[in-house]
């Protein structure tokens, strides 16, 4: 854990007032190991819906399920001591009504231990936003490219460039105004990120926006080099994990046919060793 790390675990509320301080750091974890990897240097943990992506090797996040968020969260919830752990509402979770978005979000806190809820959605989704908060929902709003309406939105551009950014920056501000916490701009180009994290009063988290936001998130998968099936522009990578398990796993392989493995060390005697007795 790094000196300048923050502890300890901050609440949606202590999130909302980091509002133009030091950047949030936020990462995306779906398992117990990964959670405990983040956990002392993220303020905010994300639960993602990504997960159907990376995790399930789904083509979208659209056939992610409630029960696969329920599971995921459970997992990273045991694998989190301080940082705050947020949790995406599914496609077909909460669009019909403020009604089915409060029954599901309840189940997903309740079921998980999260401390608050993402959804994804500007205007449209403001009043439900408002009705979540106004029952104890904690909402982290996602505006922006809103990867679970891909086929409304013809793919996974870049939103707001010219005449569009309007829209973009209504939807920051509306989801702001109903009482988010936080809002992820995904994709959004730099220029339009300033602007909006100067227009609305709760921190803005980039994923593809702007170092100007209030705070960043990125999938841990794709910043550890992980998940390799396509590179978003806006991904760094801190590690090659990926190539170094496929070298360690072409090892074992080459390792198990040439008899190297197991080694002497690895395999247990015929006779149970004397207690005491140097083994
Ligand atoms: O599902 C996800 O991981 C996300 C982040 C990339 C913002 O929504």
């Amino acid at each position: 854990m790094s000196a300048t790390a923050p502890t300890p675990a901050p609440s949606p509320n202590d999130v909302k007032a980091r509002k133009g301080g030091v950047p949030l750091v936020v990462l995306t974890a779906y398992t117990t190991p990964v959670a405990r990897l983040v956990d002392a240097e993220c303020d905010v943990v994300l639960v993602g819906d990504s997960v159907g992506m990376v995790l399930h090797g789904l083509p979208s996040t659209l056939g992610v399920t409630m029960e696969m968020m329920v599971l995921h969260g459970a997992a990273v919830r045991r694998g989190l001591t301080r940082a705050l752990m947020v949790i995406d509402m599914p496609f077909g979770s909460y669009e019909e009504s403020p009604a089915q978005a409060f029954r599901n979000a309840r189940r997903l806190m309740a079921e998980t231990g999260a401390a608050a809820v993402k959804l994804e959605g500007g205007v449209s989704m403001a009043e439900t936003v408002a009705f979540l908060v106004a029952r104890g929902v904690p909402v982290m709003g996602h505006v922006g490219l809103t990867p679970q309406a891909v086929n409304t939105l013809g793919g996974y551009k870049v939103q707001g460039r010219g005449a569009d950014a309007e829209r973009i920056a209504a939807d920051a501000v509306a989801v702001a105004d109903a009482g988010a916490f936080a809002v992820v701009l995904e994709k959004v180009p730099d220029g339009l990120a300033r602007r909006i994290t100067a227009e609305i009063a709760v921190p803005t988290i980039g994923i593809g926006a702007s170092a100007g936001c209030d705070g960043q998130v990125l999938v841990v998968d794709d910043m550890l080099g992980l998940f390799t099936a396509f590179r978003p522009k806006f991904v760094k990578r801190y590690a090659e994990l990926g190539a170094a398990a496929e070298a360690a796993i072409a090892g074992y392989a080459a390792d198990v046919r040439a008899r190297r493995f197991p080694a002497a060390e690895h395999v247990f005697a015929d006779e149970a060793p004397v207690k005491g007795a140097r083994k």
